[in-house]
């Protein structure tokens, strides 16, 4: 363990806060922009809100009109390349995050993960992906040229899910394919199980491969040493963190991490994020960014990953004496976030619960699937809120439940058959079929529906009759024309 590792884990054992947490320069920038304004001639055209529809107005007020800004605007910085207020920020969530290079983004991992494999990955290079990634993932290798060899996740039959990585697979793909350049995993899953990252790591290190992970779901773990472990401090070199989904910034909020250690050059990264990212990024999603660094800092937001942490271990504890009811936890080998609720009543589908949930009791959960439904313990949750959920599950799993017969599939299990690279396929010329005549054509779509975003068909893929169990939603598919 480094001792920057150490220190980090003596700080959570005596409480004492990550340095920083009193700064914030972006929202001091804007502060500033919004006490001294200017007659401005420029972008954005509502002029701090003086022209701006009734119906949105009536919405969301005025008041977030006056810091509706870009970057490059009376000194508040400029985010690519880095400069001012916005650099500041970043240097900041770069030592908490203990990197070489971090780099905020308005747009979503979508935008970090296309960033990555064109920074990171030339046409024809052969990488290697887990099968449970987000379909960016393979945005990004049909942009780069990149040639994605599949590693598939333990299956959890039980309950229809991708699990972890067998380290061993990914050291069998390694042994066979002498010339691959980056392995590319998803950690943890959408439902929290965890993958052995540092083993991974130093098989990638053995082979010189370069490793990134897709943590888009663990943006708390570098907050409290009862989450797992974040990849950046595990041996991987490039690490997203979609900081909007648990981390508590606003929607889009991402961000890019280059480890410590890496010997990737952040000069490639950030001109592949020149590349895709929009050259408008919103001050008030930066300043949220900045923010959510400062408080996940602060003894509040200490006290609020804690509190996550403590709401999820009572809900599971609780609701997994319930007749009928099973939650994912950590047996078998498996390891999990367990602020990342899976958990199933015997007989109900997940999307029949999510319908009962939402309709009677008015409870949104985060999503829903073939076996079961997934809940998330978040920073902004209290326990109150978990009695509720409680209560509304004792109550549902004592009805009388029928076994539901299941006409459709939405998590794909399958094992895909790739007959061309998904650049070569998603260029070539395409017709579109009725799904029916799909299976033994080759597809030139990706079709995953979000969430998660996992990919039942890609680009270059064969189609086969199973897969017509997972696209109840679709009528037709784009496939490769024959001449
Ligand atoms: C694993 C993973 N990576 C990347 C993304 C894309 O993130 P964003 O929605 O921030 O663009 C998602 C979105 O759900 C995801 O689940």
């Amino acid at each position: 363990m480094s001792l920057m590792n150490i220190i980090r884990k003596v700080r959570y054992k005596i409480g004492k806060l990550f340095k920083g947490s009193e700064t914030v320069p972006v929202i001091e920038a804007l502060k500033r922009y919004k006490k001294n304004p200017c007659t401005g001639f420029h972008i954005p055209g509502h002029n701090r809100g003086n022209m701006i529809g009734a119906d949105f107005k009536d919405l969301i007020g005025t008041e977030v009109f006056t810091v509706d800004a870009t970057d490059e605007f009376d000194n508040l910085g400029t985010l690519l390349p880095q400069s001012g207020a916005i650099q500041k920020a970043q240097e900041l969530a770069s030592d908490v995050f203990n990197t070489k290079r971090t780099f905020f983004i308005t747009t979503g991992s979508t935008i970090g993960n296309l960033a990555l494999a064109l920074g990171a990955t030339r046409p024809n290079d052969e990488i290697i992906i887990g099968r449970n990634c987000h379909r960016s993932v393979i945005t990004g290798a049909i942009m780069s040229g990149a040639n994605p060899n599949w590693l598939i996740p333990k299956k959890l039959e039980d309950w229809e899910i991708f699990g972890n990585i067998d380290p061993k697979d990914l050291e069998n793909i390694l042994k066979e394919k002498k010339d691959v350049k980056l392995v590319w995993i998803t950690n943890p899953t959408y439902e929290g199980i965890v993958s052995d990252i540092k083993e991974i790591a130093r098989i990638c290190k053995k082979y010189k491969v370069i490793l990134a992970v897709d943590e888009a779901h663990g943006s708390l773990w570098n907050f409290n040493d009862r989450l797992p472990t974040s990849a950046l401090e595990q041996g991987a070199d490039l690490v997203v963190h979609s900081l909007h989904k648990t981390g508590g910034a606003m929607v889009q909020g991402s961000l890019l991490h280059i480890s410590k250690d890496s010997e990737i050059d952040p000069k490639k990264i950030e001109a592949a994020l020149q590349l895709v990212h929009t050259t408008s990024p919103s001050m008030i999603l930066l300043a949220s960014m900045d923010s959510a660094r400062a408080m996940l800092c602060s003894k509040k937001g200490q006290e609020a990953v804690n509190s996550a942490i403590e709401n999820a271990k009572y809900f599971r504890n609780k609701v997994k004496t319930i007749e009928n009811v099973s939650v994912l936890d950590e047996k078998n080998g498996i390891k999990i976030d367990i602020t990342k609720i899976f958990l199933k009543i015997k007989g109900l589908s997940g999307k029949t619960l999510e319908k009962i949930l939402k309709d009677e009791y008015k409870i949104e959960i985060e999503s829903a699937y073939d076996e079961g439904i997934l809940i998330l313990s978040n920073i902004g949750s209290t326990k109150a809120e978990f009695d509720y959920l409680l209560n509304a599950i004792k109550q549902i799993s004592k009805k009388n439940i029928k076994e539901e017969e299941r006409t459709s599939k939405l998590m794909p299990l399958l094992d895909p058959k790739i007959l061309m690279s998904p650049r070569d396929a998603y260029f070539a010329q395409k017709e579109r079929v009725p799904k029916e005549n799909a299976p033994d054509r080759i597809c030139t779509e990706i079709i995953a529906f979000c969430p998660p975003g996992i990919s039942i068909l890609l680009p270059g893929e064969l189609i086969t009759k199973e897969h017509l169990n997972y696209l109840a939603d679709k009528d037709s598919i784009e496939v490769l024309k024959v001449r």
